[in-house]
C-alpha cells in the first residue's frame, strides 16, 4: 500500500484552541481520524506528524524522499512564508508535495501572501478548513 506523509508545522498541536475563528474547532487529531477514514477508501496508508522545529519538517521532507512515499501534504504553517530552506528541500527531494492550509492566507494579511512551500509545489489546497486535508488527500491519491 502506498503511503502519503502529511506534515504539519508550528502551532498545529494547538489546533482546537488555537484562534478558532480562523482555525475552526477540529484538533490535529480529529483531522488525523478523517484522514485516515478516506485513506482507507483510497487505498493509501497515511504517515501524520507534527513538530514546531523548522529543520525537523527538512528532515521528514528528506525522509519522503529515502521511503518513496507517494505524496507528501504539506501545511508547514508559518514557515510557509519565511522558509527558503523548506523551498529547497522540496525541489531537492523530487516527491510531490501540495501545500496545505486551513485557512486561506491570500486572503489575510499580506506577509501571509507569499509562499516559498508555493514556489515549489505540486499543487496547494486552502481556505476549506480540515477539508483541505482531504481535497489534497484526494488530489494525491490521483497523481
Ligand atoms: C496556516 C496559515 C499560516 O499562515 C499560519 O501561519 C498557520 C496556519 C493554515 O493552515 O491556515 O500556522 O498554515
Amino acid at each position: 500500500m502506498e503511503t502519503v506523509f502529511v506534515l504539519n508545522g508550528p502551532n498545529l498541536n494547538l489546533l482546537g484552541t488555537r484562534e478558532p475563528e480562523i482555525y475552526g474547532s477540529d484538533t490535529l487529531d480529529d483531522i488525523a481520524v478523517m484522514l485516515d477514514e478516506r485513506a482507507a477508501a483510497l487505498g493509501l496508508a497515511i504517515d501524520m506528524r507534527q513538530t514546531n522545529h523548522e529543520g525537523v519538517l527538512v528532515d521528514w521532507l528528506h525522509e519522503a524522499r529515502e521511503t518513496g512515499v507517494k505524496a507528501v501534504l504539506l501545511n508547514a504553517g508559518a514557515y510557509t512564508h519565511t522558509s527558503i530552506a523548506l523551498l529547497d528541500a522540496i525541489k531537492a527531494i523530487g516527491v510531490p508535495v501540495i501545500e496545505v492550509h486551513l485557512s486561506n492566507p491570500q486572503e489575510r494579511e499580506e506577509f501571509r501572501h507569499i509562499s516559498y512551500v508555493g514556489m515549489a509545489a505540486a499543487d496547494c489546497v486552502q481556505g476549506l478548513g480540515p477539508r483541505s486535508y482531504i481535497v489534497a488527500l484526494e488530489r494525491a491519491a490521483a497523481l
